[in-house]
């Protein structure tokens, strides 16, 4: 049997973009690699946790020791991650699309004489408040990611409470901070009690020391 920090825990990631067809050829994503989630699957596994990782399309390795449940839409990540539960920890790091096109074409969009045409979008579920808004069945603890460009501490306190999270991991992903994709990552820690601001980090680090901090936080909830 494992042994760890989190031996005989269920540990759920959620990592990467999501993909939300236009029609068979086009979809709507966004610049998230699933380098902070994979890592932090890794880091659960090596923790000693069973580990479910949902993950959007993304071009980097499977993590060891995860089991991967590959999906591209929205939709498709919330049945995962439901159909995933229970589990002990949940963490939120994926990009989950906001919005996604009401309509699928079931054809490729031809060009023509009547110019471009609109894209009439309707908002996704949000997975991260329907998991932190369950009953029975809720995680112990739910944790979310808040990537912003701007006032990231009120941002990010919004959404803690809003999604009903344990925690919300705020980091900046201005362009110019290089987090999108890249290998580092700056992140400020929010929780009721107040916010703790971590140095930056390889991804890596920040799976890891997500991981202790999570498992120490169990420990101390019993
Ligand atoms: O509201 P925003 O998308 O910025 O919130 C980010 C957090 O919520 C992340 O933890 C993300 O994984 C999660 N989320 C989600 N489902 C959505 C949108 C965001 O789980 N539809």
């Amino acid at each position: 049997a494992p042994s760890g920090p989190l031996a005989g825990r269920h540990v759920l990631v959620t990592s990467g973009p999501t993909h939300e067809p236009i029609d068979p050829v086009r979809y709507l994503a966004n610049r998230s690699s699933g380098r902070q989630g994979h890592a932090i699957a890794a880091a659960a596994a090596e923790a000693g946790a069973r580990v479910t990782l949902v993950s959007g399309p993304v071009s980097i390795a499977d993590p060891a020791g995860a089991a991967v449940v590959r999906i591209e839409t929205a939709e498709e990540m919330k049945a995962a991650v439901l159909a995933a539960l229970p589990a002990d920890i949940a963490v939120f790091a994926a990009a989950v699309a906001d919005w996604r096109p009401q309509a699928t074409h079931g054809s490729k969009m031809k060009k023509g004489a009547d110019g471009p045409p609109t894209l009439a979008l309707t908002e996704n579920p949000d997975i991260l408040a329907t998991v932190g808004r369950l009953g029975e069945g809720r995680p112990r603890l739910v944790v979310g990611f808040a990537a912003e460009t701007d006032d990231l501490i009120a941002n990010g306190r919004a959404k803690l409470a809003r999604k009903r999270a344990d925690a919300i991991v705020a980091n900046d992903v201005s362009a110019e901070t290089g987090v999108m994709g890249g290998p580092a990552n700056t992140v400020h820690i929010l929780t009721a009690d107040g916010v703790e601001d971590w140095p930056t980090l390889s991804k890596a680090e920040v799976g890891r020391r997500l991981v202790a901090w999570l498992a120490a936080r169990l420990e101390a909830a019993g």
